[in-house]
């Protein structure tokens, strides 16, 4: 089974990848006996997505190889195509991919073997997503009716991109806010002073300087100022309202230092269940066609 993007799972698919996630969290015990081996290949820098596949597979028992882009023969020009086949002729059973190009999957139609999206450039994170579903769901015991806000870099986010489809699918309100030169048209854009009181989850993101061709307007101290989730911010939030965040964050720009592990944060909880929900993706990838 492939994992590349959340349009290819039903609502009922994903609530099951969600309860195996969660039997994972619970205790549930696989173990491949070192049978398997996982490829993390990673053309894109990353901690979370990158080590907590890697974790998931040595907590299945899995072994793993982790690719390393800078000293590999894509100096010499090999394509992804030919990295990722070299790497199934070499015998691994799943590779978990990165890569800065949108869907880059649809190069790789003639690989046999599950590959694991791990984030394709501005495209989908479907393992972020599922992690973030997951941690919605532990806190409120449902999607059906929740509002959310995503605030930040929306037009560069794999996680906005993702998060708002899959989100509304799942029977959520879901608005977008943040700098005008970052909105998404059709992202139900609001401003966060007017909405912050209003929602269950607040959902920030990192500016994604990155994908940018040109500098941000506003200077990071403006950015904090108008956008940022401080503790003024946090007190508006509902009774029962979380924080997330894909992280990495930066701390005092979308989100001030004193807030990052707040009562209501659940930003270090979204890391942990990344490694259930991975365990849960590779399992699944592993065991159905
Ligand atoms: N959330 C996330 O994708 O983080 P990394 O870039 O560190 O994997």
């Amino acid at each position: 089974m492939n994992v590349l993007n959340l349009d290819d799972f039903s609502v009922e698919q994903i609530n099951k990848i969600l309860d195996l996630a969660e039997e994972f969290k619970n205790g549930k015990v696989v173990d491949y006996k070192g049978k398997k081996v996982i490829s993390n290949l990673f053309f894109e820098p990353s901690t979370r997505t990158h080590y907590s596949f890697d974790m998931a597979a040595l907590k299945l028992g899995c072994k793993t190889q982790n690719f390393d882009a800078g000293n590999s023969s894509l100096k010499k020009g090999e394509s992804l195509y030919d990295t990722v086949k070299t790497f199934e002729m070499f015998g691994t059973d799943a590779v978990v991919i990165r890569h800065v190009e949108n869907e880059y999957y649809k190069q790789l139609e003639a690989i046999n073997i599950p590959i694991l999206n791990a984030g394709d450039g501005t495209g989908n994170h479907p393992s972020q997503s599922l992690l973030d579903l997951l941690t919605i769901r532990q806190e409120f015991g449902k999607f059906e009716g929740l509002k959310v806000v995503i605030v930040g870099d929306i037009k560069h986010s794999r996680v906005a991109h993702t998060n708002f489809k899959v989100m509304q699918r799942l029977g959520m309100e879901v608005y977008t806010s943040g700098p005008l030169e970052y909105k998404e048209e059709g992202y139900n854009y609001v401003e966060l002073d007017k909405i912050i009181d209003k929602v269950e989850v607040v959902m920030l993101l990192r500016v994604q300087h990155e994908r940018h061709s040109e500098k941000m307007h506003e200077t990071v101290e403006q950015y904090h100022e108008e956008f940022g989730l401080n503790k003024k911010r946090v007190s508006k939030m509902k009774e029962n309202a979380i924080i997330m965040h894909p992280a990495p964050f930066n701390r005092n720009v979308e989100i001030a230092d004193d807030v990052v592990e707040c009562e209501k944060s659940r930003i270090f909880k979204q890391v942990q269940n990344g490694v259930y929900v991975r365990m849960a993706l590779i399992h699944k990838a592993l065991e159905e066609k």
